[in-house]
């Protein structure tokens, strides 16, 4: 098949490439490299024997025409929507931009698929549509209020695309909208990895804290109402978050509009992640204490068993150490990420 990553240049978009060329599928990325890394494509076009069957645009997401004329081009017949704008704090500075890209982005890229007949589509939401709910584990079904822009630009697009659906039954039109926990850890072939700048996710913090690119990992509140006092997440290893994503393709039947949690079920604390970047690194690094940050919720974690029963996936390779490993054999590898 002939997919449209969107964000492929980035860390998940890549890493849903790189599965899919396993998988014998052709893949076309558009990035507009605004955080992407064209090294990233680079690597992934070094894993092939047929250079054809990658091909990457720079291009925006946010253009409909644009997108339109390069899936009719390129022959496109589903498309992996990564692309969009990703940090909680940027989202309360700039929101204007964050719903342009995020829920624009999602109007842009629907309008296109109605245009160029591409009848199978998968988006990358985020438990942060579910803001602070007051249930955990956290359902498909659980309200959702997002408190900051960015978690409200990803459910304005989900709505989005509901209403999309529900205008195109009768046709072949299927999509699914993927909730993503805490994910992390690099492929474990060691060909991509995380690489942000500047990088906000707790994992890679704590690496670069155990190769001295840090002097210390700070622990933003440790009176949380947890057995540890601190913050407790749900952290899925990348390859399998990408996995659902082609098993949730191959089920999509015409007219679905399915939404799923992605993660493990389990909820770590920061305390716990800290300990096994130690344990796994054999690196000591101090750990300071910090003040509890707003809208950090003590407790999310997902239930995972509606894409459990429903598709079969099941987190196989999210075991923190193993999360650690892979991301901490990347970073040392590839000190520089992409450069
Ligand atoms: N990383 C996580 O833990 C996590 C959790 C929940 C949801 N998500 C979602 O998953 C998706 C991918 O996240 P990521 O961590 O890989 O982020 P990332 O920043 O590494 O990748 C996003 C990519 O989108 C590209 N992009 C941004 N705006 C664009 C535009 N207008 N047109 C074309 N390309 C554009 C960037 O250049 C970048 O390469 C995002 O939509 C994010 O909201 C990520």
């Amino acid at each position: 098949m002939q997919i449209l990553v969107t964000g492929g240049a980035g860390y998940i978009g890549s890493h849903a490439a790189l599965l899919l060329l396993e998988k014998g599928h052709r893949v076309l990325v558009v990035d507009n490299l605004f955080r992407g890394n064209p090294g990233a494509i680079d690597r992934l076009r070094g894993t092939l024997d047929d250079p054809d069957c990658l091909a990457f645009i720079e291009a925006d997401c946010t253009d409909p025409k644009t997108m339109a004329d390069t899936m009719r081009t390129h022959g496109v017949e589903a498309v992996m929507h990564f692309a969009g704008l990703t940090y909680v704090g940027e989202s309360v500075e700039q929101p204007l931009e964050y719903h342009r890209v995020n829920t624009g982005g999602m109007i842009a890229m629907l309008d296109a698929c109605a245009r160029a007949g591409v009848s199978r589509f998968i988006f990358s939401s985020t438990a942060a549509t579910y803001g602070e709910p007051a249930e955990q584990p956290i359902v498909e079904t659980t309200p959702q209020h997002p408190i900051n822009p960015y978690g409200a630009s990803k459910l304005h697009a989900e709505r989005v695309l509901s209403d999309f659906v529900a205008s195109q039954r009768g046709s072949s039109f299927a999509a699914a909208a993927l909730r993503y926990f805490n994910v992390a850890g690099a492929d474990p072939s060691g060909v991509i990895g995380e690489w942000h700048v500047p990088e906000t996710h707790l994992v890679p913090i704590i690496l670069q804290a155990a190769a001295g690119q840090r002097d210390a990992i700070t622990i933003f509140g440790e009176d949380y109402p947890t057995p540890d006092g601190t913050c407790i997440r749900d952290y899925v290893h990348v390859r399998d978050l990408v996995e659902a994503h082609a098993m949730v393709l191959d089920a999509l039947q015409p007219g679905d509009d399915r939404r799923y949690n992605i993660g493990t079920g389990k909820g770590l604390s920061v305390r716990e992640v800290i300990d096994a970047v130690k344990r796994v690194t054999g690196r000591d690094f101090p750990v300071r204490k910090g003040e509890r940050r707003a809208g950090d919720p003590p407790v999310l974690y997902a239930d995972p068993a509606k894409i459990n029963r429903e598709i079969g996936w099941t987190a196989r390779l999210s075991g923190i150490d193993e999360i650690v490993r892979t991301a901490w054999d990347w970073m040392t590898n590839n000190p520089e990420g992409y450069a």
